[in-house]
């Protein structure tokens, strides 16, 4: 079943994650609307504000392999985590409503959502 691939892609992804100062580790998968599917782990930094979170990675490797967004997972240690609002901003860009999987690095709990729900009036640029 798709879902269970992406939180398993997700949850190898986090094993991965760089994270030496929150000490929190994060994995993301994008399944891409060819159906192939794209990791990402969070990258933090020395300076802290430069740290880019396991979404975007994932999206950005979605993007340079000429793959579109279609739906993510996301997940962390403990209760799950929804994607933070830059996130949230990021994955509106391909896919407005796209399935959300929230799961944790054990658990066999998922919650799904959609991103619609979770950023209600992304921004759309439109030229003036
Ligand atoms: N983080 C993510 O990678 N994704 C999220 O959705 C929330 C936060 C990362 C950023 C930072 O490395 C760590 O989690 C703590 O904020």
């Amino acid at each position: 079943m798709v879902i269970e691939r992406l939180v398993e892609a997700a949850r190898r992804a986090q094993a991965t994650a760089y994270a030496p100062y929150s000490k929190f580790p994060v994995g993301a998968a994008v399944l891409a609307e060819d159906g192939r599917v794209f990791p990402g782990c969070n990258v933090e930094n020395s300076s802290f504000g430069l740290t880019v979170c396991a979404e975007r990675n994932a999206v950005a490797a979605a993007v340079v392999a000429g793959a579109r967004p279609a739906a993510v997972a996301v997940v962390a240690n403990g209760p799950a985590v929804a994607p933070c609002g830059a996130c949230r901003q990021v994955l509106a860009e391909f896919a407005a409503a796209m399935p959300v999987i929230l799961a944790t690095s054990t658990g066999g709990d998922r919650q799904v959502t959609s991103l619609d729900a979770l950023l209600p009036g992304a921004f759309v640029f439109k030229r003036p």
